[in-house]
């Protein structure tokens, strides 16, 4: 049987991860600034995790949700004290796109209304409703079309305002990331973030805020719609949550009540996830790696911003995006080649820092020296490399 060829890949074998580091079946070093997509937020293979997860193996692996697994209720609680959401409820499931689909559900089920706001360069997701609140054409099915979500343009306030004023009465719930990640690392305006929740206070829509990639600690605060200064009623989380255990969630406002069945999972919550999830927390609190994300991040802004080539350095902590001019465009692809470092990117000529919250100040200041370099070698190919 072959592969359904749905990704292009690089083709690197990795048979080895730690830390901030991988490496491959020759034995090459990488220096991972991608972390599989914002996924490694503690570190490839941390030593407390794994120790977690292989004591949970030892014991339980896996049973569905009709027994307790009081591994949840433990891990709810910790979330609200790192969140500072105690009140919230938490439901778990396994993918960004569950989280987002399970959050507009319940939103629905809570106001029993229909129509979803989202934005323009959106991504949430690649089940039905998500990927319909998802400004890609491209992603979506025919199946999946809906006259349901209707997409605005991303910090337009005014917009926001019209929107509401003629279908306010049938919106059910306004979705955003508060920095767009795929979309190419735009900061939602803490104003806007601002408007969206007085506009649902006022409609009695659902504010949700889609944090699977910007949340879980990697912008310095928790959420990163917490900027704002106002709480979203919903906010869905994945990648970093289980440092690459799948596992993902959603938390609710205490105003939005659950009914048995309305929503549900058979591997979500599962004993190995909790722990996953529990030592990410566990981590991020005793290392103190949110504040490590301001302060690395912030020295990378800096960096970044000094390099002339590169414009509309952006972001906040350790979620970071510029933009390449076309001169530049095998810089990402060279960066890996000649430097051993996977960065991301974000169509077309964005490139994305999604490092591990534990990225050291070493490994940022190698990444700016080889970045520095390899912009050097491009833009004047003939001179002697003498490093
Ligand atoms: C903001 C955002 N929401 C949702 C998703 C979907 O997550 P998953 O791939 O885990 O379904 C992603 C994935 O990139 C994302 O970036």
């Amino acid at each position: 049987m072959k592969l359904f060829d749905v990704y292009p890949i690089n083709e690197i074998t990795i048979t080895k991860a730690r830390g901030s580091y991988v490496w491959d079946d020759k034995g090459d070093q990488y220096l991972d600034l991608y972390g599989g997509h914002a996924v490694i937020s503690i570190g490839h293979n941390h030593p407390h995790w794994v120790e977690r997860i292989e004591d949970q193996l030892e014991k339980i692996a896996f049973y569905s949700n009709s027994i307790r697994i009081p591994l949840q209720q433990q891990l709810a609680e910790k979330l609200g004290k790192i969140s500072g959401k105690e009140d919230y409820q938490l439901f778990l499931c396994n993918s960004g796109a569950e989280a987002n689909e399970n959050a507009l559900k319940l939103a629905s089920f809570h106001n029993g209304r229909k129509k979803v706001v989202a934005f323009t360069k959106s991504f949430h997701g690649r089940t039905s409703l998500a990927v319909a609140a998802t400004d890609n054409k491209n992603l979506v099915a025919p199946v999946n079309e809906t006259g349901n979500v209707m997409f605005l343009p991303f910090n337009d306030e005014e917009a926001l305002v019209e929107c509401f004023k003629t279908n306010g009465s049938e919106i059910s719930s306004v979705i955003i990331e508060g920095i767009q990640g795929v979309g190419g690392i735009n900061v939602a305006d803490d104003s806007f973030l601002k408007k969206i929740r007085s506009l649902c206070d006022e409609y009695g829509a659902v504010y949700i805020a889609d944090s699977v990639q910007c949340g879980y600690g990697r912008t310095g605060k928790f959420f990163s719609h917490d900027f704002a200064g106002v709480n979203a009623d919903i906010y869905t989380m994945a990648k970093g949550m289980g440092n690459g255990f799948p596992v993902a969630g959603i938390i609710v406002a205490p105003n939005i009540k659950p009914r048995h069945f309305i929503l549900g999972t058979t591997f979500g919550g599962n004993h190995l996830a909790c722990v996953a999830a529990l030592a990410v927390l566990e981590v991020i609190e005793k290392e103190k790696l949110m504040g490590n994300a301001v302060m690395i991040g912030k020295y990378l802004r800096e960096e970044l911003s000094a390099i002339p080539e590169l414009k509309n350095v952006r972001g906040r902590g350790l979620m970071i995006g510029f933009d390449t001019p076309e001169e530049l465009k095998d810089l990402k692809k060279n960066l890996l080649t000649n430097h051993k470092i996977f960065t991301g990117e974000a169509k077309p000529n964005v490139i994305r820092l999604l490092p591990s919250l534990a990225l050291k100040k070493k490994d940022a200041e190698q990444f700016i020296e080889s970045l520095k370099e390899e912009i050097h070698q491009i833009l004047s190919p003939t001179s002697v490399n003498l490093t």
